[in-house]
């Protein structure tokens, strides 16, 4: 008798998706396994800083694609983030191995890594999110601060406007995206001083407006230096911001001491002794 010839199944190709960070400078801050994620995609889609930074990447993979062309003046950013997360998704979908790469950290103060790797493993697909140096971290260095020392908080600038937000004087205060506050799409220049007056305005109840506040943009490009400006807290509603530049307040008012607390902390020292 014959044997049969055994039964071989070939499963369609299995999508999957990488979220991985460029980090900040171009060329130095890429890590070997954000590397790898790039080299082994079937396809990869970029968020990143300027042109130089896609060009570069295109010398990695063959089949780079921009997500910058779905922004449009006037257009809501999450209309525009939804639909990265579709035409991303939709690859996953049709079995791709899925790069997706962002400036700096993919999950420092971005919406859909985060919404990406959701809806991939929703329905089924891998995904994981590969870490990338931020402005954060960048901020640290260049400008010598240890988030340790007084404390630190971050906040989304609009945050501060749509929300009751608490904000601590004794710590640091890092304010990301002011360029655009208040405004949910691309801003018209004469909209953004309007926006910026209520900004300070809510910072006015923490901070004195002659409060010195630090301007920082960390350089993209190797050639470059890391940009700080300095001006009061009064002089931030004139002040041009560009998008990608982040705003820091230090601390206002020194650390109060708990006396309650370190009364009973002493107390309980005591008794271990005793
Ligand atoms: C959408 S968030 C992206 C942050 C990015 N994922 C990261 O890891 O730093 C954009 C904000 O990041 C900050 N940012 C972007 N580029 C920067 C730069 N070159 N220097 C300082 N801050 C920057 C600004 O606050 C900007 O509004």
């Amino acid at each position: 008798m014959i044997p049969s010839a055994p039964t071989v199944t070939i499963s369609a190709p299995r999508g999957s998706i990488a979220c991985v960070g460029l980090g900040m400078t171009l060329g130095s801050h890429l890590t070997p396994l954000a590397r790898s994620h790039i080299e082994q995609a079937d396809v990869v889609f970029a968020a990143l800083s300027d042109g130089i930074v896609e060009r570069w990447l295109e010398r990695m993979h063959p089949d780079v694609r921009s997500l910058q062309p779905y922004y449009a003046q006037g257009k809501s950013r999450l209309k525009t983030y939804r639909e990265w997360v579709a035409v991303m998704m939709a690859e996953v979908r049709a079995g791709k191995r899925v790069c997706a790469v962002f400036y700096g950290h993919p999950g420092v103060f971005a919406w859909s890594p985060h919404k990406v790797i959701e809806a991939a493993r929703a329905e089924g697909f891998p995904a994981h999110m590969e870490p990338g140096i931020s402005a954060e971290d960048c901020l640290y260095a260049d400008l010598g601060i240890d988030p340790g020392r007084f404390g630190c908080q971050h906040f989304e600038a609009s945050q501060l406007l749509f929300y009751e937000r608490r904000i601590d004087p004794t710590a640091y205060l890092v304010l990301w995206q002011v360029g655009v506050v208040g405004n949910p799409s691309i801003a018209r220049p004469d909209q953004n001083v309007a926006y910026r007056e209520l900004l300070v305005e809510v910072l006015a109840r923490d901070y004195p407006l002659d409060h010195e506040l630090l301007i920082y943009r960390c350089a993209t490009l190797p050639i470059e230096q890391p940009r700080v400006r300095r001006m009061t807290l009064r002089e931030l509603t004139g002040a041009d911001i560009p998008a990608e530049e982040t705003v820091v307040l230090p601390p206002a008012r020194a650390l109060q001491r708990n006396a309650q607390l370190t009364a009973r902390l002493a107390a309980l020292d005591a008794e271990q002794v005793a």
